[in-house]
Formats: structure tokens, C-alpha cells, sequence
């Protein structure tokens, strides 16, 4: 049906120049960007505002506020995704063009990862709106739950959750033990009918999502827009490292099981995987806690978490085998008690040659310069590129910062961003239409 109403309307060259010159509001994109930052900002810095929590319910609240503001209409499904659409969307069995990202951060996280695409989708789908362009492949706005996984330990939970991939859900938890289901009642979704959130195989005709690069290479190269060709591959392997607390006074050094002592040998273990040995692209030791944290004490036990990255699969599996040799070397030289366990796997991914395309066009239509670059960082896109073709444009990162709340984006640059993204979904009308 789609399909058919884009050759009802003619060559697609036509509706695109039809419409080359629509706009975003960027006074509007960036207000509502900055209002936005206020929810969860630090006292400690940057914004603390994690999957699930109260900080992230209360972005999906204004963006909810935002959309009757615009007229558009929103739901909240079981896993806690804000979806967004025109009143008079058709609904029914027609796939949608998927326009979106997160609003959740990790701890101390910057204002833009993620929300800026999430306020760049509400803007486009506010600006069709107002404009009353009419679609054939109507667009859906999304807001993911829970992509960092910085509360509750699943990444990528919305996505998953809506793609079907979100294999025992329930089963997802905070640090301290508490279940997903109390803070999934709380953000509106339902413990219940988690499985509901999965939409049927085909009805995502395309999926679309603008980020900040969170690098520093188009900075570097001075140009404005990115073209993303892959997405990297993800392993996270959380570690326990069992050694005994004993006095640090009395205990001779012969004689101790350090589980702190053997953390620190598999942390520079864990880096050199990714330098000196090349394994993988990226090797990181990002969460440790100690126990029982005491001065005189010492180490019993490690807490860690573990992730290795590459774009290439066989070297995120050889990356995660040399991981877990340097854990069973170093349980080996110190007689601790090593445990290692891969808590989530992403797959790395390539975008949709024809999406890619659709964005170099919608960059050209803008007049902005652009360049095809991977990501080294993990996006919803990657979840979603398992079911239906997937297209990501990145905006230039402040000395490529992210992850910290030194994040930021030029105004303009996330202005020429979000009419990019118009534009793209303008250009990805052929593509999403001939998945039908
Ligand atoms: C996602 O934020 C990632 O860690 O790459
Ligand atoms: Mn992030
Ligand atoms: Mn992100």
C-alpha cells in the first residue's frame, strides 16, 4: 500500500523537491534540547538521568507534555518506549519509518546522547505535522527505555523490547538486586505484558536515528555531517574476582589472596588486549567495587565489568577469549577465585546502503559536506538492524567528548543535524515503501 501511493504520486524525485526546502524550527530544537537537559541535572555535574528511573520517567513526561503541545499523539508500551505519532496516522498493518533514540544517560552523562535525536524526531514529526506532508510510509517517533543499562543491567532494553530480542527481561535488575518490574510499573509500562511490545516481524519498513558522533574525527576533519556504515559489536563480561580479607597488618605478603591486587593485574591485562596485543578495537574496565572497602583490611572480593568492542565479529569473539586468558592467568598467579560471565552480547551491524544514500542526498539537499565514518559507540539502531534496514547520521562532538559532562554540539551543527534527518526521512520514503 505504500508502495502504491508513492507511484500514485509520481517519481520520487518530485516529492522530494516538492519539499526541498522545508526546515526545521532550530530556536525551538534548541529549547526544547536545554529544557530537557534540567531533568536529572547533576549537582555532582553533567546529567545523572538513568533507564527507568524517576529522572527518565520525567523526560518521557515532558516529551509527552511537548507532543499535546504539538498535537501529536503518544503511548507508552509495555516496556516503558514512548512512541509518538501523528493524529491521523494511519493505523493497521502498513510498516512505519522508525525515527528516534533514548533519553536515558549513563551516571554524570551529557545532555545530547540520545536525546538529541529523540527532540530532532518530535521536531521533524512536529514540522510534517505542521506542514501537513503527507507520508506514504507514515513516520513513527520513538523514545527507547533504558539504552545505557547504567540502573537496570540490560542495554539497549526498549529496543529489544520492541524488536523481540529481550530474552528474559524480567529477569533484569539493579545492582542492589531489585527487579525490572517495580521500576517498569513506575515509568508506565507493564510487567505483565512486556512480551506485547514486541511489534510483528515487518512492520518496520526503515529505521532512522541522529546522534552526536561522541568521537572526535568529524571535528577533527571539519565537516558537518557523518554518514554511519557500521555499527560496533558489544561484549560485556561482568567478573568476580574471590580472594579473602584478612588483617592488612599481620598477614604477610607471601600469604594473601589480594582480590584489589588481582583486579589491578587483569585491568592492565584487560588493556593491553586492545593495545599492545591489537585484539580488538577497544578494551575497557569501566565499574569495580571493592569489599569491604576498608583501609586495613584486605581486598576479599572485586566486583568488575569488562567490555571489548570491535566492528569485526571474529575479533569481539577473540577479544573476549584474550579477556578471559588474562582472568585465568591471573587467578593462576594469585590463587584467587575467578569468575567471569558475559552479561550482554550486541552484534556490530552495517546501515542500509540505500539509507546511507537517502542521508548523503538529504546532506547535499541541506548543502552540507558529509563522510562515511563506523561508530565506536552502541546505538538502539543496532538492535533494531536485526529486523529491518537502519540509517544513522552523526553530528560533530566538541573535542569528542561524551559519556561525561564535558558533552557538547555546536548549535548550528545540531540544527543542520536535525534538517538532515527531515530530509532523510523524506529521502527514505522510497526505501521504507519498497520493503513493503
Ligand atoms: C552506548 O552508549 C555505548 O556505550 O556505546
Ligand atoms: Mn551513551
Ligand atoms: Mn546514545
Amino acid at each position: 500500500m505504500p508502495k502504491q501511493n508513492l507511484q500514485a504520486r509520481g517519481p520520487v524525485e518530485g516529492f522530494l523537491e516538492a519539499h526541498a526546502g522545508l526546515r526545521v524550527d532550530g530556536e525551538r530544537l534548541l529549547g526544547r534540547l536545554e529544557e530537557l537537559g534540567k531533568i536529572g541535572a547533576d549537582p555532582a555535574g553533567g546529567i545523572t538521568r538513568l533507564g527507568l528511573s524517576a529522572q527518565e520517567n520525567a523526560a518521557m513526561a515532558y516529551l509527552r507534555d511537548l507532543c499535546g503541545e504539538a498535537g501529536l499523539e503518544t503511548e507508552t508500551d509495555p516496556a516503558g518506549n514512548l512512541l509518538i505519532r501523528r493524529p491521523n496516522a494511519r493505523r493497521g498493518t502498513d510498516p512505519v519509518l522508525l525515527v528516534g533514540s533514548h533519553v536515558d544517560t549513563v551516571v554524570q552523562g551529557g545532555r545530547l546522547d540520545g536525546a538529541y535525536g529523540v527532540i530532532a524526531a518530535l521536531e521533524v514529526l512536529d514540522v510534517l505535522h505542521s506542514h501537513d506532508v503527507d507520508l506514504p510510509v507514515e513516520m513513527v517517533a520513538v523514545a527507547f527505555a533504558n539504552e545505557e543499562g547504567a540502573l537496570i543491567q540490560t542495554p539497549f532494553w526498549g529496543s529489544r523490547a520492541l524488536c523481540g530480542s529481550l530474552e528474559d527481561g524480567l529477569a533484569a535488575e539493579d545492582r542492589s538486586g531489585q527487579p525490572v518490574s517495580a521500576y517498569l510499573a513506575q515509568a508506565g509500562g507493564s510487567p505483565e505484558r512486556l512480551q506485547e511490545a514486541a511489534w510483528p516481524e515487518g512492520s518496520i519498513a526503515a529505521y532512522l536515528e541522529l546522534h552526536i558522533e561522541q568521537g572526535p574525527t568529524l571535528e577533527r576533519l571539519g565537516i558537518p555531517i557523518g554518514v554511519v556504515n557500521g555499527i560496533v559489536g558489544r561484549t560485556i563480561l561482568d567478573i568476580d574476582v574471590l580472594g579473602e580479607a584478612q588483617h592488612a597488618g599481620t598477614t604477610p605478603m607471601a600469604d594473601r589472596r589480594d582480590a584489589m591486587v588481582a583486579a589491578a593485574e587483569i585491568i592492565l591485562g584487560v588493556e593491553r588486549v586492545a593495545t599492545e596485543h591489537a585484539v580488538c578495537a577497544t578494551a575497557t574496565t569501566g565499574y569495580l567495587v571493592a569489599h569491604p572497602n576498608v583501609t586495613n583490611t584486605i581486598t576479599g572480593t572485586v566486583r568488575m565489568t569488562v567490555e571489548v568492542r570491535d566492528t569485526d565479529p571474529g575479533k569481539l569473539v577473540r577479544g573476549e577469549a584474550a579477556v578471559r586468558a588474562e582472568c585465568a592467568r591471573v587467578a593462576a598467579a594469585s590463587g584467587c577465585d575467578i569468575d567471569v560471565r558475559a552479561s550482554m552480547r550486541s552484534k556490530s551491524v552495517s546501515t542500509a546502503p540505500a539509507l546511507r544514500d537517502a542521508i548523503r542526498v538529504a546532506a547535499d539537499t541541506v548543502g552540507l559536506e558529509h563522510q562515511t565514518m563506523p561508530s565506536g559507540a552502541g546505538h538502539d539502531a543496532q538492535i533494531v538492524a536485526l529486523v529491518a534496514p537502519i540509517g544513522m547520521i552523526f553530528v560533530p562532538s566538541k573535542r569528542g567528548i561524551s559519556h561525561a559532562p564535558g558533552e557538547d554540539t555546536a548549535p548550528h551543527d545540531l540544527v543542520h543535524g536535525a534538517n538532515v534527518l527531515l530530509h532523510s526521512v523524506l529521502g527514505a520514503q522510497a526505501v521504507a515503501a519498497a520493503q513493503d
